[in-house]
């Protein structure tokens, strides 16, 4: 079958699979009094549902895969989730967002099992700071295994901190001494505005290209954006090693490129992060022989797939936070 695209050409090749809605931080801006699971709601997809999945969509053309949470290390079987992914024919890129809490300890597990990139979200370096934000003073032993993941041969290491007003936007020259020796990609996130944050994102959202404008006076160039390049516009600087990249879902076209596409933990499509509806796949997911009837499925949504996100309207679809919709 060939790549699925939508009615404006986009195609799909990297999905981002949440595997638990649940968190163990309790970020300010995203899940401030922590994970509060509804006792009536569904469990996450198990290994043999999850298998299927990948089955579906790399028949529609899907290669790079991204599991995402809440925080993916919250479910026991993490390192069988990642081995089940990387067996299944077409997957070529196998990454993880996470919050590296449990870095340091399962790294080499992880990376066994077929992890090949990983993106750990640490929004200050300084220790004070960076307990305020997640509640958890562990930034010492999270930015061990970061440099841990920097020591093996993982092909991709970034780390995500999302900028907040007051709390850690002027941290710039503690970042750039950071990445002086470090071969790492740093990407500074631009709050979002959720269902559940409006007055916190009313006090705290910063537009990044305050950012940008100091990057590009202190002496970074912009790379040229590859055709497949994410959400994220890139800088890089002759003396540094690192890479600096900036997300800024509220500027002009960020949704032009829009390559992925999205599935919560139990098992709905979700089109976009900021989508309003997510459409039930698991009940295609129940035996092998569905495989057909699950292409059907998703391919049949993609249609559907609005041209971008409705941020700019205040619209926050039925996102309540982005640990419900992985990030
Ligand atoms: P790479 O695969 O390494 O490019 O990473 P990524 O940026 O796709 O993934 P990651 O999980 O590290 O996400 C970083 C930030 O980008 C998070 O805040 C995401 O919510 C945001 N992000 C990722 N994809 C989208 C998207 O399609 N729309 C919007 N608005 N934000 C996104
Ligand atoms: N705005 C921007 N980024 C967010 N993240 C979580 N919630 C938000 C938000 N409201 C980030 C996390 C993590 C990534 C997956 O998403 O910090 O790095
Ligand atoms: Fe957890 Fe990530 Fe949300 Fe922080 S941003 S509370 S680490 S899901």
């Amino acid at each position: 079958m060939s790549p699925l695209a939508d009615r404006y050409g986009r195609r799909f090749p990297y999905l981002r699979l949440s595997v638990i809605p649940a968190c163990n931080f309790r970020c300010t801006y995203c899940l401030p009094h922590g994970y509060h699971a509804d006792p009536k709601a569904a469990g996450p997809l198990s290994l043999d549902e999850i298998t299927r999945l990948l089955r579906g969509f790399t028949e529609l053309g899907m290669h790079k895969l991204r599991i995402t949470g809440g925080e993916p290390s919250v479910r026991n079987d993490l390192a069988d989730i990642l081995r089940v992914a990387a067996a299944v024919p077409g997957v070529t890129k196998l990454a993880m967002t996470t919050n590296g809490t449990l870095l340091s300890r399962r790294l080499g597990e992880w990376m066994d099992a077929g992890l090949n990139a990983i993106n750990v979200s640490v929004d200050s370096l300084d220790r004070t700071t960076f307990t305020r934000i997640t509640g958890h003073d562990r930034l010492e032993d999270i930015l061990h295994g970061v440099d841990m993941a920097l020591a093996t041969d993982m092909p991709s290491v970034k780390l995500n901190a999302v900028l907040l007003r007051d709390v850690n936007d002027r941290e710039l020259p503690t970042w750039l001494d950071y990445l002086r020796d470090r071969r790492i990609g740093l990407r500074f996130i631009e709050l979002m505005q959720t269902g559940d944050n409006l007055p916190f994102f009313r006090d705290h959202h910063v537009r990044a290209e305050t950012l940008e404008t100091q990057l590009l006076e202190s002496g970074w160039q912009a790379l040229p954006r590859a055709a497949d390049a994410g959400p994220a516009r890139e800088y890089r600087h002759a003396d540094y090693a690192g890479r600096i990249g900036i997300i800024a879902p509220y500027s002009k076209d960020f949704c032009t490129g829009c390559n992925r596409l999205r599935v919560t933990a139990t098992g709905d499509l979700r089109l976009c992060l900021f989508g309003e509806f997510g459409i039930p796949l698991r009940r295609f997911l129940q035996a092998d022989e569905q495989l057909e009837e699950l292409v059907q499925a998703i391919g049949g949504q993609i249609g559907r797939k609005e041209q971008g996100h409705f941020l700019h309207e205040g619209r926050t679809g039925i996102t309540p936070h982005l640990a419900s919709t992985g990030g």
